[in-house]
This record gives C-alpha cells, structure tokens and sequence, in this order.
C-alpha cells in the first residue's frame, strides 16, 4: 500500500468514473489508490460511491464562494490535505482557475466524453448527433489552460448508431470511458506517463494520439 499512489477525485454527479476508478483500486496490484472524492455539488450521487468503499469525501460548494479564484483557492487547499500525487477530474463541471491547473499541471487529469480536439465542451453527445458523425468516443487528457485543450492521454473509439440517442450513446461512450480512465491512471502511477515540456509522454516516448 504505501508505494501507492495517492488520488483526489473531483466530481459533479453521477460518479461512474469515479466507480471504474474505485474498482480499478480494488484490484492489489493496482498502483493507485483514492485517498479523498470532492464534489461541489451536495447532490452529487457519487458521494454515495465513495462513502460505500470507505473514502473520505468532501462537499466545497462553490456557491459558497464569491467568485472562482477564491473557490478554487479553498478547493486547493482542501485537495493539498490529503497531499495527493495526482488529481484526477471524474465528470467535475466546473472551469479551473488559472492558478488551479498552474499548482497541479503535470498531475491534472480529465476525462471528457469526445474524440478532443473535437467537440469540446457541453452536450457533446447530441452535437456528434447533430452533425451526422458516425465516430464519437472518450479521451483522456492532462488539463492545461486551454479547455479541454491539454495533451491527450488515451482515447477510445465509439461508433455512431442509427437510431442512437444523446443517451444511448452517452451509456456506450461511458462504458469506454470505464476502461481509460483507470488505465491512464495506472499508467501515471507508474511513473509511465508524464507530462513532459507540454507533451503526454509514455515511456519516455511521446504518445501517439491515435486511437486505441
Ligand atoms: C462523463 O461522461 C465525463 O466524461 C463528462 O461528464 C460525465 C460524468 O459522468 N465530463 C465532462 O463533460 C467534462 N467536461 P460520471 O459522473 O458518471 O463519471
């Protein structure tokens, strides 16, 4: 356990990556695990998650703040008290403060429901729909100042149904979603994937972008 790597995982909602993720740290040999989940949100079913496997959690609501420098400051604080060596975005709809990903660049994840750099921000479904697109999928990606911008990590294809819905295709990109996040994780806590000059680098190679 103690050469393990230690992750906060900030969420929003549901928390089914945070889940894959729970699931994923379940297995011994798996070298990270989730010493804290924070939500902004008191509604955020994922708090259930955490509090069912025994993590700590944390509600800091941002409506408690004046404005994002001051909310993300006290959301630094609380994330640097359980002193973790990666922090990992799991559905956490919130725009991040400039000095926020400056303090965790390098160990900043997200996941995001697209094949960035397209579609990125909201509703990301129904946009691939309306558009006619047949591929759609899931990446993961270091956060750097640039929106759903940063170098990306893993990235996994989903083909596009007729008859598909924002739904239906949200469950299937999900379910993809399940199977990165855990294994970019793993990788950082590795010591595999690094953030190196701007470039997600995997064994010391840069990563191809392509997906997988
Ligand atoms: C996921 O699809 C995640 O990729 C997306 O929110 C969902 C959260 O689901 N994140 C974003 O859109 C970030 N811009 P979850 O709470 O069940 O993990």
């Amino acid at each position: 356990m103690n050469n393990t790597l230690s992750v906060v995982v900030l969420i929003s909602g549901k928390g089914s990556n945070l889940q894959a993720l729970i699931d994923a740290a379940k297995v011994e040999s798996y070298p990270a695990r989730i010493s804290a989940v924070i939500s902004n949100r008191d509604d955020a079913d994922g708090l259930r998650r955490a509090q069912d496997a025994g993590i700590a959690w944390k509600v800091l609501s941002h409506r408690d703040y004046a404005d994002r420098e001051s909310y993300d400051r006290a959301l630094m604080e609380l994330i640097d008290s359980f002193n973790p060596g990666l922090v990992a975005l799991a559905g956490f709809m919130r725009i991040l403060s400039e000095d926020f990903v400056q303090h965790y660049y390098g160990r900043l994840l997200n996941i995001h429901p697209s094949l960035l750099p397209k579609y990125k921000g909201l509703n990301t479904h129904q946009r691939v729909l309306d558009r006619g697109e047949r591929q759609h999928g899931a990446s993961v990606h270091f956060v750097t100042l640039e929106l759903d911008g940063g170098p990306l990590v893993l990235q996994s294809q989903v083909l596009v149904l007729s008859g598909d819905t924002a739904e239906t295709l949200a469950a299937r990109v999900l379910e993809q979603e399940h199977i990165i996040y855990p294994q970019a994780v793993k990788w950082f806590a590795e010591g595999r994937l690094k953030l190196v000059n701007g470039v997600a680098m995997l064994d010391s190679k840069q990563m191809n972008h392509g997906t997988h």
